[in-house]
């Protein structure tokens, strides 16, 4: 029985008096009958941990280097988001895919680099509009993962991964319980054909999941729990999504 996770991830919002406010109701929110984190900015991590310390909400980032340490200018290591007690870094997001050109050995690099320093990595898949009215969508997800799990190998059992429809993410239009069970169905079934415990690896949803529509995704048998964006800033919305989650 795989445990239930949600994930929010702030992108790049929050300021330390709306996080120190937000991060507060949660902890009073407590407890979930599920795993809950939240992946916050870089700068925010150390104030995040300080005030979840004792807590059993996990916290982490948003991205990680490929590299151990070095000449990245801008850059932030595995060993640094360990030290303040990262739990998960979220790699291969369809935002850094896009935005940041991130490549599929790039993000498979990334999940690596997390590895190496026991952080999990929350690794992103899913495919554009123009890929799911092309009929490419499981092409396109499986080959996104496909790169991940040749670079771990054994260790792929160990990675979280989202499935997040991009056409999905923050638009409001949310991809149908049997739409995602479908897509995690795929992943599921290539996590198991490439020989990772795959019965054990927990694949969460994301795109546009709100407290008005957690519960139905949540009770699709492959569907683990949520990688939530806008609804994880609103406490009490968030809240409701973590309490659909058992
Ligand atoms: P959303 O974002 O919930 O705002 O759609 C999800 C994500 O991008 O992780």
């Amino acid at each position: 029985m795989r445990r239930k996770l949600v994930v929010g991830n702030w992108k790049m919002h929050g300021s330390r008096a709306a996080n120190a406010e937000l991060l507060a109701a949660l902890a009073a929110a407590r407890p979930f009958a599920a795993d809950v984190a939240v992946c916050v900015p870089c700068v925010f991590i150390g104030e995040t941990a300080a005030q979840l310390a004792g807590s059993d909400i996990a916290w982490g980032a948003q991205d990680v280097s490929a590299h151990a340490q070095g000449a990245y200018t801008g850059e932030v290591s595995a060993a640094m988001l360990a030290e303040y007690g990262c739990r998960y870094a979220i790699v291969g997001h369809s935002e850094r895919r896009q935005y940041h050109a991130e490549s599929d050995a790039l993000v498979a690099a990334k999940a690596q680099a997390a590895l190496a320093r026991a952080i999990t990595p929350i690794v992103c898949v899913g495919e554009t509009l123009a890929e799911r009215d092309g009929g490419r969508t499981e092409t396109v997800v499986t080959r996104q993962l496909g790169a991940v799990i040749a670079a771990l190998g054994a260790r792929a059992a160990q990675m979280v991964v989202a499935y997040e429809p991009v056409w999905a993410i923050g638009t409001g239009r949310t991809a149908t319980p049997d739409q995602a069970q479908a897509v995690h169905a795929v992943l599921r079934a290539q996590l198991q054909a490439a020989g990772a415990d795959a019965a054990g690896v927990r694949l969460l949803y994301g795109g546009s999941v709100k407290a008005d529509n957690a519960v139905e995704l949540f009770a699709m048998p492959d569907i683990d729990g949520g990688l939530i964006g806008g609804a994880s800033l609103k406490a009490a919305e968030f809240t409701v999504i973590c309490n659909a989650a058992r």
